[in-house]
């Protein structure tokens, strides 16, 4: 039904579904609920149980692959696909919907809320109480904080809107919201709210233009943005006819 390696440690009450594969030296808390077909690689610690929660199990959805030396606490939740690299660590009270990937290294803090098929690559730091909505990439060391004075308890999380491209190494500055489908440079260092479609760059970043003006680099005189129209690796088969329809219509704001 499931397969254990013998030198992992899976409590009792843990629940695993059909196909559930659990690799050499991980250890799976009891408050935990793992869908069918999941696979967990080697020293990985499922469910760490903490004051913090709020009591739920961690729920991690069917299809799901977490690789090896992730940690995950209990009382988060994840919908169906989700995917880690190595080292990803989430904290507790956190929501996922389906098809999130997290790269290698990331560290997501507690009571973020993240919406279906956001992507991020290695070593993204997400403070807690963030929101992000659907379809965003957060790409390499973009670090997305929550203390305006630091230390203290007045956490404001980011808002990231649907589709929005947070660049390599950009921080995004407590409470920020960044709008529907803008792009954030590379390295920028964001104070203020970014509207929807513009690009900021820079420290402090500013608008420096339009997505929609942004080139594509392979001499094809074709639009980088939105990428819905070009990129489609790994995105299920609904999802790429929902967004050529869109782009049938001219219509990018759905
Ligand atoms: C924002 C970005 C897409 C460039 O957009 P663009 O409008 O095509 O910009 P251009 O390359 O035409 O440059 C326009 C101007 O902005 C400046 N600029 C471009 N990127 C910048 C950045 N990240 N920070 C500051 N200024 C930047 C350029 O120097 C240029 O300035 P100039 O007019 O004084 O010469 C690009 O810089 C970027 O950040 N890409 C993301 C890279 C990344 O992190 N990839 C993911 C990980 S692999």
């Amino acid at each position: 039904m499931f397969s254990i390696h013998p030198t992992s440690f899976v409590a009792p009450n843990a629940k695993l579904g059909t196909g559930v594969e659990i690799g050499p030296f991980t250890i799976v808390h009891s408050n935990v609920v793992i869908g069918a077909r999941t696979k967990i690689g080697a020293y990985c610690e499922i469910g760490v149980p903490t004051p913090l929660s709020n009591g739920s199990s961690l729920e991690i959805g069917e299809d799901s692959l977490i690789r090896s030396h992730s940690v995950f606490y209990e009382s988060s939740y994840f919908g169906s696909g989700l995917t880690t690299g190595h080292r990803a660590t989430v904290r507790e009270n956190t929501t996922a919907g389906k098809g999130f990937q997290i790269g290698t290294l990331s560290e997501i803090q507690g009571s973020c809320q993240v919406g279906d098929y956001v992507r991020f690559q290695s070593n993204v730091f997400v403070g807690g109480k963030t929101r992000i909505e659907d379809f965003v990439w957060i790409l390499p060391y973009a670090v997305l904080t929550n203390d305006p004075t630091p230390p203290s308890n007045d956490l404001m999380g980011c808002v990231i809107k649907d589709y929005a491209v947070i660049s390599a190494m950009a921080v995004i500055l407590p409470g920020v919201e960044v709008g529907l489908r803008a792009l954030v440079a590379a390295h920028a260092c964001v104070s203020k709210d970014v509207p929807e479609h513009m690009v900021v760059a820079g420290v402090p970043a500013r608008v420096i233009g339009d997505t929609r003006k942004i080139m594509k680099r392979d001499a094809s005189g074709k639009p980088a943005y939105p990428w819905t129209t070009h990129f489609h690796r790994g995105y299920p088969t609904e999802i790429i006819e929902m967004w050529q329809a869109s782009a049938n219509c001219s219509d990018y704001e759905t």
